[in-house]
């Protein structure tokens, strides 16, 4: 079934190949496409058209609509994320599947629960507590350095946000701290074969590094005359990961320390094993790339929620009880992931249009967080919604692992943020990623007051 609307002004582009083209992003989220879909079906099928040098692909079935969304994904055995991995684009030969198919999040029941139980058995209660204050202690320590004097000018992006994940995640994998801007550079490696800014990010200086770091900065793939770099969704693609990711296990097996990681390697599953090396290496392939790139662009979706709704801004100033509340609204209005792919084990159908085995069905978070049949108005900002039954974080058995983890730390830097300035606004426009799967924010220049 493919749709005939059109997004005006768009060159008389149909509304399902602006959705899925990533440079449509860099302008912002094609919102009015998406609703119109949405009004017109539950599930749209998008043509893979060739974009940005990828071949055209199979097409896929886009669902639109909250409550199918949450029954995708709430049936991983009609709806896998193995069989063909959870990315729109097919992996490129069938090595590069069965790589993404040793991680988590491609794997499906039962497979994946083992996996699941013993993660998140490491984050026992006081792991948990020690991240938490530290992430305090760090959205503390990073205002304290960029929000100086009476007034300033800042790239929110960059100087404010980038750094809180990395250093969340850092205590996370026990990898020390001056290693972390290689998480922040293979990350955006991840992501960046959508957009060719962050393709060869190199932010990292090796002169600050461990020599776990050295020795993998030593096999680091360097970038064709193009600029491109190998496929980041294949092993052979990521080897300074993978080197680095060896070196740390090996040192958590020597001296245990009291991050996450370090109690992963050391526990036991049901039948008395262990996780493996390699399970261990593509685990931290996994947070390097979840736990990063998301808030990243979470943290600077929610500060350009504030500054475009100045009412919202003094509300929350004025109450800071309201955060638990505004950080929920604000993630749902901005939803850094926009999409997630499951393909279909046999036929079926959803929303009433049949699916066939072997179809790619895409769930579209971006829409699914403004479905007006269960957000009232959903194109408002409303820091007091509630319920709020928002999709940021998936549903499911892959519901996200990082989700508290998250949250702590868009509150923590908010309220240090909020509590140091009287103001925050646009210096100049945002600069968005090329992206159809993070909606990301790759400088947001900002004025504050203090
Ligand atoms: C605002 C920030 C974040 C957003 C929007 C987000 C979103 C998501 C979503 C939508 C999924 C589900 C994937 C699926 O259904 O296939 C997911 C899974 C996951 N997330 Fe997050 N995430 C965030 C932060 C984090 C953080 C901070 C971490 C780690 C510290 C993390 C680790 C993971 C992991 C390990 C999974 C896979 C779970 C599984 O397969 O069982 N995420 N995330």
């Amino acid at each position: 079934m493919r749709s005939a609307a059109r997004t005006p002004g768009s060159g008389h582009r149909p509304d399902t190949e602006v959705v899925f083209d990533p440079a449509s992003y860099t302008e912002g989220v094609p919102f009015d496409a998406l609703a119109r879909l949405r009004r017109a079906a539950p599930v749209v099928w998008v043509a893979e058209i060739p974009v940005l040098g990828w071949p055209e692909g199979p097409g896929f079935w886009l669902v639109l609509r909250h409550a199918d969304v949450v029954s995708v994904l709430a049936r991983p055995k009609l709806f896998s994320s193995a069989l063909g991995g959870t990315q729109i684009r097919d992996p490129a030969t069938p090595q590069a599947l069965a790589y993404v198919r040793r991680m988590m999040l491609n794997m499906d029941p039962p497979e994946h629960a083992r996996l699941r139980r013993l993660l998140s058995r490491s984050f026992t209660p006081r792991a948990v507590a020690k991240l938490e204050d530290r992430i305090r202690g760090h959205a503390a320590a990073i205002c304290d350095r960029v929000i100086v004097g009476p007034s300033g000018i800042n790239d929110f992006a960059k100087d404010v946000a980038a750094d809180l994940p990395l250093l969340t995640l850092a205590d996370v994998l026990g990898v020390p701290e001056q290693d972390r801007w290689l998480l922040f550079d293979w990350s955006n490696r991840v992501i960046g074969y959508q957009d060719p800014d962050y393709a060869a990010s190199a932010e990292f200086d090796p002169a600050q590094g461990t020599p776990m770091a050295a020795e993998a900065l030593a096999v680091r793939p360097a970038p064709d005359d193009q600029g491109r770099m190998p496929d980041p969704r294949t092993r052979e693609g990521m080897p300074d990961l993978y080197a680095y990711a060896h070196l740390l296990a090996q040192e958590k097996r020597r001296r245990p320390g009291d991050d996450v990681m370090s109690i992963l390697l050391a526990q036991a599953d049901d039948d008395g094993g262990h996780v493996s090396v390699a399970e261990f290496e593509n685990m931290f392939w996994l947070f390097a790339v979840a736990g990063n790139e998301t808030l990243r662009n979470g943290l600077p979706g929610a500060c350009i929620a504030l500054i475009e709704h100045p009412q919202a801004q003094a509300e929350l100033r004025a109450d800071p009880a309201l955060m638990p509340l505004a950080i929920e609204e604000m993630l749902r209005w901005w939803t850094p992931v926009m999409t997630f792919r499951r393909t279909a084990t046999a036929d079926c159908e959803i929303g009433g249009q049949p699916i066939r085995a072997g179809d790619k069905v895409v769930v579209s978070f971006t829409s699914a967080n403004r479905d007006p049949d269960v957000f009232e108005d959903p194109d408002r900002l409303d820091l007091r919604r509630h319920p709020n039954p928002h999709l940021v974080f998936g549903y499911g058995p892959h519901f996200c692992l990082g989700a508290h983890l998250a949250r702590t730390q868009m509150s923590a830097l908010f309220s240090e943020v909020l509590a140091r300035t009287s103001a925050l606004a646009y210096q100049g426009p945002p600069s968005y990623l090329r992206s159809n799967f993070q909606r990301g924010v790759k400088r947001l220049p900002v004025t504050w007051t203090a």
